[in-house]
């Protein structure tokens, strides 16, 4: 597409982009590589000498993936056959079309940052498949379950304050409603602090209460188009007679304790009317250390239900029946951990494309998803989001992110360079976020 910006990449030495090919990714790959020795015993018992041998090949693949990194090598195809191997390795050879001969080759430090560090996570999957009987294992996992036990004391207050809700939802008037609508859509915001790739898979939970620090989080919100969100749905809610399917479509991020954000927002929205169905959508391949997997969505909810605290539980109750009644419907595609901008989804994943159509709201969690609905692109702040979308509207979208990385578009004229004065680096920790809305209301 004519006249976009060039790609976020670790060339731009002392970016996010650098510090995170450089320090935080090499960091990724080495607790990956320990966790695999912490489970040699495990892999022994469950298989033998086979098991035994299986993680020694996975960690010497791993090894030599974070030598080829540190020391910039090539970027080289994947080898071992699976559903996507085809179209990474299109794509890879996309990247290469994209340099000059006097380039050589795609490279770690070169490339797009969106690329290289999507492909590294592909590589730990093909180190994992290529490890038979190990190949299904998550080296993630251990860190995602930590993750959503220590967060124990926040997540028993969130299902608390539903439930407690659940009771009178059909009592409020519109104005409560709406303010309820809100308080769930900014626990699903903050709950996106809590991604492990930022921390290198070190611990992130969530202690503290959400739902009391509201108030003083909300000077953070930088974009906050929650009016639209709350227009979208309660005019559906009003045509409901003649439509009377709402659907809101939730491309989730991370598993733990944002994934039980999302679930009790889903489950409001549903209570409240201002939804009838919620379709999810995660990853088929451990992703970026915290993204949600098939198994991370169930087990969470099977712990949830089978918590000791009697809301809790109701929670993992009422979820199951969801599920089991078609008012939740989980989606897996292979798009979601290619390493295309969302622009390219009608080509690459028509059927996916096709499929989000049908919504009336999509709301995409998380930084990742966010780089990739505006391409990971140096655009100027003020850029409007519809014209970094670069012609991706399937649906009325928004995205509910914490800044974890050096783009934002669509911000006020001089906000940016404000905040650039007085807190260098305001996007990329985790600390402001945005709902930011793209379609007609
Ligand atoms: O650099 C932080 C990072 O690893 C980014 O690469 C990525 O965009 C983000 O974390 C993942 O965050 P989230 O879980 O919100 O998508
Ligand atoms: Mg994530």
């Amino acid at each position: 597409m004519a006249g976009r910006p060039a790609s976020l990449s670790a060339q731009d030495v002392g970016s996010f982009a650098y510090l995170t090919v450089k320090d935080r990714t090499p960091q990724i790959l080495t607790r990956a590589i320990d966790t695999l020795h912490r489970h040699k015993s495990e892999f022994f018992e469950k298989h033998g000498e086979r098991g035994v041998e299986a993680e020694k090949k996975a960690i010497s693949l791993l090894s030599k993936l974070r030598n080829e990194l540190q020391t910039d090598k090539p970027i080289i195809p994947l080898v071992e056959k699976f559903v996507d191997t085809d179209i990474w390795n299109q794509y890879l050879e996309h990247q290469q079309s994209l340099l000059n001969e006097s380039d050589g080759k795609p490279r770690w430090f070169y490339s797009p940052w969106l690329f290289v560090e999507c492909y590294m996570y592909r590589r730990i999957h093909e180190a994992i498949i290529q490890s038979p009987p190990i190949d299904d294992f998550d080296v993630f996992k251990e860190s995602k379950d930590q993750n959503f036990f220590e967060s124990q004391e926040s997540i028993i207050a969130l299902c608390a304050y539903l439930q407690e809700l659940l009771r009178t939802v059909e009592d409020l008037d519109e104005n409560q409603l709406k303010n309820e609508f809100f308080k769930f859509l900014q626990i699903s915001l903050w709950g996106n602090k809590c991604d492990l790739s930022l921390s290198g898979g070190e611990t992130s939970s969530q202690k503290t209460s959400v739902i009391n620090s509201l108030g003083d989080l909300e000077p953070f919100i930088l974009v906050n188009d929650m009016e639209h969100l709350w227009s979208l749905l309660s005019n559906c809610k009003k045509r409901r007679e003649k439509a009377p399917v709402i659907r809101v479509d939730i491309v989730l991020d991370n598993s733990g304790f944002e994934l039980v954000t999302d679930l009790v927002l889903a489950d409001f929205l549903l209570a409240s009317k201002l939804a009838t169905e919620i379709h999810f959508y995660g990853k088929t391949i451990p992703w970026f250390v915290s993204d949600t997997t098939v198994h991370d969505f169930n087990w969470l909810i099977e712990q949830v239900k089978r918590s000791n605290h009697k809301w809790v539980s109701k929670c993992g109750v009422d979820w199951e029946n969801h599920i089991k009644m078609g008012r939740w419907v989980y989606h897996d595609h292979i798009f979601w951990t290619l390493p295309h901008e969302f622009c390219a989804m009608p080509q690459v994943a028509p059927d996916l494309y096709a499929e989000l159509q049908k919504a009336h709201l999509i709301l995409f969690k998380g930084d990742l998803n966010y780089r990739k609905l505006t391409g990971d692109r140096k655009w100027e702040f003020t850029v409007p989001f519809h014209q970094a979308l670069s012609g991706f509207h399937p649906a009325p979208l928004c995205s509910i992110r914490t800044l974890k990385a050096e783009i934002q578009v669509g911000l006020r004229p001089g906000q940016g360079e404000q905040l650039t004065a007085s807190e260098p680096n305001w996007r990329t920790q985790g600390k402001y976020g945005i709902f930011q809305f793209d379609g007609p209301l």
